[in-house]
Parts: C-alpha cells; sequence; structure tokens
C-alpha cells in the first residue's frame, strides 16, 4: 500500500498544526455558545476525532453518513443520507465538519437539509478544498488548505475505499487508478 503513495503532500506533523489553527478559530468564536460539530462521514472520520479533542470545553457531537462517490471517483451528483442524524438540531450552534469539498454537492445538500432543521446557526469547516471543481456555490467559514485539482487519500479520504488509514494525506501513482 504505500508504494501506491506518489508524494505525501501533508504530514502528520503538518495536519496536527492546520488542525490546531482551525480548532483554535473555532473555540474563540464558540467559546459561549452551544457548539454542535456533525462529522460527515465516513471521509470527515479523521479529522472530526482531531478537531474535537482540540476545543477546551465541552461541546456535542454527532454524524452523518452521506455519501456521492461510492465506489466510484466521479461525484453522481446524488446523495444518499446512509445514516441521519441522532437528535434534534433544532436552536444549536452547528458545524458541519469535512475532509474534503469537491464538486460541493454534497455539502450544498446537507446545508439546505440541516437548515430546514431550524439551528441556531450553521457553518461549514473544511480540511481540504477543490476551487476549481465547484459546481454548488458554498460559504465556507474555515478552509485548512485550498488543493489544486489532483487526486488525493489518507487522513481519512479514500479511493475505492481503501487508504482512508493513511496518517498522513498523498496523491497515489497514476497505475493505481487509471
Ligand atoms: C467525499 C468527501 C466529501 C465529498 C466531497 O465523500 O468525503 O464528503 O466526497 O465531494 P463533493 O464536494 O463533490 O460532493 P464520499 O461521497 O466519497 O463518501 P466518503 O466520505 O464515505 O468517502
Ligand atoms: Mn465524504
Ligand atoms: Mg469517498
Amino acid at each position: 500500500m504505500k508504494n501506491d503513495v506518489k508524494e505525501i503532500l501533508y504530514s502528520e506533523a503538518q495536519l496536527n498544526e492546520k488542525v490546531e489553527e482551525l480548532a483554535a478559530r473555532i473555540s474563540a468564536d464558540y467559546k459561549d455558545k452551544d457548539l454542535l460539530l456533525i462529522g460527515v462521514l465516513k471521509g470527515a472520520n479523521v479529522f472530526m476525532c482531531d478537531l474535537m479533542r482540540k476545543i477546551p470545553f465541552p461541546i456535542q457531537i454527532d454524524f452523518i453518513a452521506a455519501s456521492s462517490y461510492g465506489h466510484s471517483t466521479e461525484s453522481s451528483g446524488v446523495v444518499k443520507i446512509l445514516k441521519d442524524l441522532d437528535y434534534s438540531i433544532e436552536g444549536k450552534d452547528v458545524i458541519i465538519v469535512e475532509d474534503i469539498i469537491d464538486t460541493g454537492l454534497t455539502l450544498h445538500y446537507l446545508t439546505e437539509n440541516f437548515n430546514s432543521r431550524k439551528p441556531n446557526s450553521l457553518e461549514i469547516c473544511t480540511l481540504l478544498d477543490k476551487p476549481e471543481r465547484r459546481i454548488a456555490k458554498l460559504d465556507v467559514k474555515y478552509i485548512g488548505y485550498q488543493i489544486p485539482d489532483e487526486f488525493i487519500v489518507g487522513y481519512g479520504i479514500d479511493f475505492a475505499e481503501r487508504y482512508r488509514n493513511l496518517p498522513y494525506i498523498a496523491t497515489l501513482k497514476e497505475s493505481v487508478y487509471s
């Protein structure tokens, strides 16, 4: 599996620093609020675990499982909810936590869906953003890195459900996916 990696884009140490930065911004903005982080499974799993542990006051968490890619490398544009939230978000100050925004279709769907549940506020935090690929317009308050349109894996992000467990973010050799 390690031989499939072409280049490490962000090392464990770099990711740790970036997540700390995002957690510090969120902690400052939400210190007097009733914060609920919602992680979008499965990709946001790793980022969510690291981010929440860097917020120094009690918060709530929940997860939604949504998938638009499945085993394909192209977004289908149809977002499937595989597991819904456990609790109501009415009146809560919510941040959706994502690993990556590509076309924006997943988050466009989720923000519309969540807004209809009447949260007090709703923001987005993504580790990675590929602005070149955007189809749906989104307001994203917290962004870790803006990256070019390259195929990447690791730190929760998969190719055909593999490589999520890599502790860094890397590009794959073309031979792996062509
Ligand atoms: C990936 C990624 C984001 C979404 C971004 O999820 O984790 O959730 O695609 O793409 P978009 O902006 O074009 O919608 P995927 O559907 O692959 O499910 P996964 O998180 O389980 O891998
Ligand atoms: Mn995802
Ligand atoms: Mg995926």
